[in-house]
């Protein structure tokens, strides 16, 4: 299985058989290196309805069929612009063919902003995304400040791989993410959510840097890592 970064928020799955993609924000994505037309994905993961996260899923899902899972009002809304949806919610987790996915919570809002109309639709509550793939648990935390129940998400998985926000300003900044990397107990924390814009400007490496020995991990845009 590999597991690559491209920029923001955005992370790809390759186990082989099956090609994921975790919040595909690509058009306005500063930093990616991926192009919205040439995306293969048969699942889309979302943590919430923001733009930078939401992204390019509807042209994406269109084009592969994709099965786009999301917290549930997320979910129904993208059914109505004609995706094949799976919906979920925090604390639910579900078997697919593809791996085992549970929601945790997020501490943020989730909405979905309809430029044209300034219209802003409220898509219920934000998530975090927990993935078990061949053995290997992976933890996409999505948007989020920190919160003490990260201790119990780590007390209850054994997190192999965990992506953190450190933008600050909207999501929690590198000193709290310091501390969730330490509750989650994962065994590598890569930095995600920052420097996309300049207000979420961050050093991802001082913040690797301050995590113990081997846990802190930057991906560089479009680098992997592969579990055997
Ligand atoms: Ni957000
Ligand atoms: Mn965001």
């Amino acid at each position: 299985m590999k597991v690559t970064y491209h920029g923001h928020s955005v992370v790809t799955v390759d186990t082989g058989n099956h090609q994921l993609i975790f919040d595909p924000f690509i058009t306005g994505n500063s930093l990616t290196d991926l192009k919205p037309e040439e995306v293969k994905a048969d699942v889309i993961l979302l943590t919430h309805g923001h733009s930078d996260h939401v992204g390019d899923t509807v042209e994406i899902a269109k084009r592969n069929n994709s099965l786009v899972v999301a917290p549930n009002e997320l979910a129904v809304y993208l059914g109505w612009k004609g995706l094949n949806v799976h919906p979920m919610h925090i604390g639910g987790s579900h078997q697919f063919d593809f791996g085992k996915v549970k929601l945790t919570q997020a501490f943020h809002g989730s909405a979905y902003t309809e430029e044209d109309s300034q219209k802003i639709v409220y898509t219920g509550m934000p998530a975090g995304i927990l993935l078990t793939v061949e053995g290997r648990t992976i933890f996409h935390a999505g948007d989020t400040g920190l919160f003490s129940d990260m201790k119990l998400i780590g007390e209850l998985n054994h997190i192999d791989l965990a992506f953190l926000p450190i933008g600050d300003n909207f999501t929690m900044g590198p000193e709290d993410a310091k501390l969730a990397a330490e509750w989650l107990r994962a065994k590598q924390v890569v930095p995600v959510h920052y420097s996309t814009f300049p207000v979420i400007e961050q050093d991802p490496h001082a913040f690797a840097d301050s995590l113990p020995g081997g846990v802190g991990k930057v991906l560089e845009v479009g680098e992997s890592i592969e579990f055997k």
